[in-house]
């Protein structure tokens, strides 16, 4: 296991390229490997999570070459395997998905942390779809012995796009239309893509549907991680400093903690806007965020990843920061609300835990500590931002922000 030790900084003022979209990259790669001929996937994401997902494609039958961070992947028809999901849970679930309607016996698997994680939440929707899915307690390992599917109309219990996802992917191949519903809050890059690859999709503001569809191949770029460049983001409010983060993905399906951001008093510009199904931007920020925030249960989902770093940028806004109605955090990588918890009162944070959120008390001088991210890539990266504006710390396991931001100890986002 390796470590990093993160200095105090005493002023931010840098240019950061963060990593390509990790979600877009596995819905990239899974349905590009499924649509029919040569995709061209450009600024494709050198994730784990990615590299996962290409695996997984790969034992399928697809063909995957890669140079640099450009894929050609020529999809193929799928036939039965096992196949590893690492830690990837949208690679998981949106497989459970589209394997439930193809032919084949597939057994997916995954690591420690992916087999802690729910699975039911999908397989009850599919197995009332007609779909043959075996789990001994609604975990991975689970097996899908592919067949007919019938269409849905399904309403989301709690907003998840990998559920909405592995629904519309299972609908491709249903006898009819799958509808799923409550999903105004989900980020919306499936729909963006099977629209982009031939499918017949509709989505409105809190719906979302497919009608059984051939996808064809299609030549995408994947613009920067919005989740990744909250990192850095947040890092130059903690300092007060600035900072550009470029070609960031502003899918407003993703960017809800910048409205957040920018109504507690931050300066954030987008600039070079580049329009389309995922437009990108230039984004600026300056100075800090004056005020304290609070996420409750309708903003919770539409920002979801970026609650443990807005907590690590709470402990430099004078006030008491509120999350609630984010019990969806105990299920991510780690149980995030506690992990977040932990390792921010680790730098002598004024932090508490509540069932469905976490209260930061703001303006306490942070100072230096040890931090276990308990394998979570966005716990360390949260971590070393409060260390970074704090007193330092010393991060062990660091290795896992290769999951989602391999770069991030590197290329001068935090060091
Ligand atoms: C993701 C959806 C979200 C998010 C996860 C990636 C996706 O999860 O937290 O990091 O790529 O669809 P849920 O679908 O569980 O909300």
């Amino acid at each position: 296991m390796s470590f990093v030790t993160v200095k105090s900084l005493s002023h931010y003022d840098r240019t950061v390229f963060c990593p390509a979209d990790k979600s877009i990259s596995v819905r990239a790669v899974i349905l590009a490997a499924y649509a029919q001929g040569e995709s061209v996937i450009k600024n494709l994401s050198l994730c784990d999570d990615v590299y996962s997902a290409i695996d997984c494609v790969r034992r399928l039958g697809a063909s995957v070459e890669t140079v640099g961070s450009e894929a050609r992947i020529v999809g193929a028809r799928f036939s039965g395997c096992k196949l590893d999901c690492g830690n990837s849970a949208t690679t998981a679930r949106l497989l459970i998905g589209l394997l439930s309607g193809l032919n084949g016996v597939y057994e997916l698997d995954g690591d420690e942390s992916l087999r802690s994680r729910p699975m039911r939440r999908v397989i009850e929707p599919l197995a009332a779809m007609g779909a043959n899915i075996r789990s001994d307690d609604g975990r991975l390992p689970v097996k899908v012995v592919g067949g007919a599917l019938r269409g849905c109309d399904y309403t989301l219990p709690v907003p998840s796009a990998q559920v909405k996802s592995a629904l519309l992917l299972a609908g491709l191949n249903a006898s009819s239309a799958v509808t799923v519903g409550n999903c105004g809050a989900t980020r919306n890059h499936t729909e963006n893509m099977l629209a982009a690859m031939g499918a017949s999709v509709r989505a409105s503001d809190n719906e979302a549907c497919v009608a059984p569809s051939v996808l064809h191949a299609a030549d995408l770029t994947v613009p920067g991680d919005a989740s990744s460049a909250a990192y850095p983001i947040c890092l130059a409010l903690a300092l007060r400093g600035r900072c550009t983060v470029k070609n960031v993905g502003i899918n407003e399906t993703r960017t809800a903690y910048i409205a957040l951001l920018r109504s507690v008093g931050a300066d954030i510009e987008y600039k070079n806007v580049v329009t389309g199904a995922e437009p990108t931007a230039d984004i600026c920020v300056s100075g800090g965020a004056s005020r304290p925030f609070v996420i409750d249960e309708n903003l919770a989902p539409r920002l979801i990843d970026e609650i443990p770093v807005l907590c690590a940028l709470a402990c430099f806004i004078n006030g008491k920061s509120v999350v609630r109605g984010a019990g969806e955090l105990r299920f991510k990588e780690s149980d995030r609300i506690k992990a977040t918890v932990q390792a921010l009162r680790a730098l002598g944070a004024d932090i508490a835990e509540t069932d469905d959120g976490i209260v930061v008390c703001g303006g306490k001088k942070l100072g230096f500590g040890t931090v276990d991210p308990h394998g979570d890539h966005r716990i360390a990266m949260s971590a070393a931002v409060a260390a970074a504006s704090g007193g330092g710390a010393r991060i062990t396991g660091s290795e896992c922000v290769s999951v989602s931001y391999p770069d991030f100890f590197k290329t001068g986002a935090v060091l």
